[in-house]
């Protein structure tokens, strides 16, 4: 089983896999959810306990999963099977693999849906649309938006195909090549952007609200809400980063490596933060503005600031490539199943899948319009689908993960796929990962559980 290699391709170096998981986990989730969310649960304390949770639970779980990947060499699907029974345990750990591509599908859906909104708002920019527009125009440019389903559907549809056209071109054609030219592009982009925001006059009310503790602010519920978002922003609990691992040469350090694509991660997400609140706090406006935060606050306030237009354009275009090489690791899972289980090509395999997702998300987009009456658990179909992706599938899929590679894998087989150096290193690692990541995950479920039932 050591010696295998996975009939998808693999990665050029250990760099490629760093920027291609990277770009998986910069996404919306940095740019567009991090900063709302922390808006809506008032700042510092919030930031805190999520930055906890990215480093006693997302980076311990992340190592899992790329191991997990190498040591199976395939889609998660068929890894996880495979290296449940080299350890002598049941093949249905493949279940693991299939929720995965299940919530793929899911997030993929309302995803798509809001890098539509951003290719919309990309060419609103890009024609000056917003320039010296107030609050309640940009209000209404957006509910616009949400109610016209032909525009959301063009841009949803314009979105799937870009997605798909990479990941038909396969693991280097089309990942790889995808990513070495957008990642630079989005980092360069990223610190254009803070450069201006420095520049609006109230960066330190911005850093004040993101670093300023205030125990007091914080509930279960936001605590929830961290701990759900660290696995969503690392692209963790459902195989996408699993899938990466399956791709990545032997004898690159996963420690390092994983370190590296947290801490890029966690930067970016603190980054956009610090780009946004300034300029939302410059221009009066409220930081606890929810979804529309990036598309109705923003755009009144690049619209009202010098060189607005351009910034704007930049912003959302760092949005798009951000989400864009997110999208790719959301279906890369299912291709390569499919792939390895029909024998398919690339391209029919995209053809099916791309249309899977398309039909998915004309459902979430309904959510703002024709299916707007349709409720589940309470919810539209949007906020249904990124609310039990993010706080229920993901975390769950991380604790059994967790769970797996803590418990159930022969020790040895952990040991050997990680290399590292020092045991003290491995030995810590591996008791976060059996006890402290699993505990901190279910403690947090009952918590928030006992929580509503009160
Ligand atoms: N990490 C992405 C983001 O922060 O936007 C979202 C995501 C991508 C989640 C891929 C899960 C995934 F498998």
């Amino acid at each position: 089983m050591q010696e295998k290699t996975s009939i998808h391709g693999a990665w050029a170096s250990r760099w490629i896999f760093i920027l291609a998981a990277t770009g998986s986990a910069v996404g919306l989730g940095n740019i567009w959810k991090f900063p709302y969310i922390t808006g809506e649960n008032g700042g510092g304390a919030f930031v805190l306990v999520y930055l906890f949770c990215i480093l006693l639970v997302g980076v311990p779980i992340m190592m899992a999963e790329v191991l997990i990947g190498r040591r199976g060499r395939q889609s998660p699907i068929n890894s996880m099977k495979d290296v449940a029974i080299e350890s002598g345990h049941s093949g249905s750990w493949s279940l693991l693999g299939w929720m995965g591509v299940l919530a793929g599908f899911m997030i993929f859906s309302f995803y798509s849906v809001v890098a539509g909104w951003v290719l919309y708002y990309i060419a609103g920019m890009g024609v000056g649309d917003f320039i010296a527009i107030g609050g309640d125009d940009a209000g209404k440019v957006f509910n616009d938006l949400l109610a016209d389903e032909q525009t959301l559907l063009i841009w949803h549809t314009i979105f799937v195909v870009m997605v798909m056209l990479v990941i038909a071109g396969g693991v280097k054609k089309g990942l790889e090549n995808a990513v070495r030219f957008l990642m630079p592009a989005l980092f360069v982009l990223l610190l254009l952007l803070l450069g201006y925001s420095t520049q609006t006059g109230a960066f330190a009310q911005g850093w004040d609200f993101m670093f300023h503790f205030d125990p007091e602010q914080l509930s279960w519920d936001a605590v929830l809400v961290a701990l759900g978002h660290s696995f969503f922003t690392l692209s963790l609990g459902m195989g996408a980063i699993m899938a990466y691992g399956s791709y990545l040469p032997k004898k690159t350090s996963i420690g390092s490596s994983v370190l590296m694509i947290a801490f890029m991660d966690t930067l970016v997400a603190l980054i956009a933060g610090l780009a946004i609140f300034p300029i939302v706090f410059a221009n009066g406006m409220d930081p606890g503005a929810g979804p529309g935060l990036m598309f109705v606050t923003l755009p009144v306030a690049f619209g009202q600031m010098p060189g607005g237009q351009i910034f704007g354009f930049v912003f959302f275009l760092l949005v798009g490539i951000a989400a864009w090489t997110s999208a790719i690791s959301l279906m890369e899972p299912a291709t390569a199943w499919l792939v390895e289980k029909f024998g398919w090509n690339r391209v029919p395999s995209c053809a099916v899948l791309g249309f899977i997702v398309w039909a998915l998300g004309v459902a979430a987009l309904g959510s703002f319009n024709f299916l707007s009456d349709v409720k589940l658990a309470g919810f539209n179909i949007f906020d249904f689908l990124d609310f039990v992706t993010a706080n229920v599938m993901l975390p769950l899929g991380g604790l059994f993960i967790a769970l797996f590679a803590g418990w159930f894998m022969k020790r040895h087989a952990t040991e050997s796929e990680l290399a590292m150096k020092s045991p003290t290193l491995f030995n810590a690692w591996y008791i976060v990962l059996r006890f402290v990541a699993p505990v901190a995950v279910a403690a947090i479920f009952i918590l928030n559980l006992i929580e509503k039932l009160k």
